[in-house]
């Protein structure tokens, strides 16, 4: 399933791109770390992000006019850490909201297209495939005085161009991660909460990290605010110690997966 295309009008790194013999190059999937839980994910089946917490993420590396035209915007839960900017994106794009069924209902209410899932489910597109898995956390937004349900908190399995990403969401540790690994695997990249206070803290964190056995995991949802400040090195050493790989990324920096 993978296109073809010329480097030449894509902002990739020149540099590598000049070591490739041939002027016909496979683009490797790509994921931004934005800050808080939001990662963007570009590929040459088109562009996703989660959880896009950009305006009052005081650690956000994107305003919304600085992210690309997106294919779609996948949500673990309603919280507004993570709800974010999705109306104005997917608006702006005419990109559908994947979520639980009650939280893409509630974007739709507001004018974005949607895709009403809900756990253990897959939905494929040509940008890619998504699965919803449980989490353990709550999930509603808060509209005025008025608490909105957004239905079951989730994390967000999502695979393009056979790279899979497993975005944990907000969640407490909990023994299925195992399964939901085995079932999904191999997972490339994991994106675990270690930020304590609303999701679990380090050393849960790094038995959720063993249980997913992803390749790599990169830590989220933590320093944002003082609640959930953590040192992410602390992780990274836990993790290597138990025979895993850490990307601690600093908002705005890319990894190619
Ligand atoms: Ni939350
Ligand atoms: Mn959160």
């Amino acid at each position: 399933m993978s296109k073809v295309l010329s480097p030449s009008p894509l902002p990739y790194d020149v540099g590598r791109l000049k070591e490739l013999s041939s002027d016909e190059v496979k683009l490797m999937p790509k994921l931004t770390y934005c800050g808080h839980s939001c990662a963007l994910i570009e590929s040459e089946a088109g562009n996703v992000i989660i959880d896009p917490f950009l305006t009052g993420n005081p650690l956000a590396s994107h305003t919304p006019e600085q992210i690309p035209k997106l294919s779609a915007v996948l949500l673990t839960h309603g919280h507004a850490d993570h709800l974010g900017d999705t109306i104005r994106l997917a608006k702006r794009d005419g990109a559908p909201v994947v979520a639980t069924y009650e939280l893409a209902a509630y974007c739709q209410s507001k004018g974005t297209e949607a895709v009403t899932m809900n756990i253990g489910g897959s939905y494929q597109a040509d940008w890619g495939r998504v699965k919803l898995v449980q989490a353990w956390h709550s999930s509603s937004y808060q509209e005025g005085s008025e608490t909105i349900y957004t239905g079951m908190p989730t994390g967000v399995i999502y695979s393009v161009e056979g790279k899979t990403i497993y975005h944990l969401g907000d969640t407490g540790l909990f023994s299925d991660l195992e399964l939901i690994g085995k079932w999904n695997g191999p997972i490339d990249v994991a994106l675990i909460p270690i930020g304590d206070h609303f999701t679990m803290g380090i050393d849960e964190a790094v038995e959720a990290a063993r249980l997913v056995g992803a390749k790599r995991v990169i830590p989220i949802h933590y320093n944002t605010f003082p609640p959930i400040e953590c040192d992410p090195e602390e992780f990274k050493k836990k993790v290597a110690d138990a025979g895993g790989r850490v990307e601690v990324m600093k908002p705005g920096e890319v990894v190619e997966l």
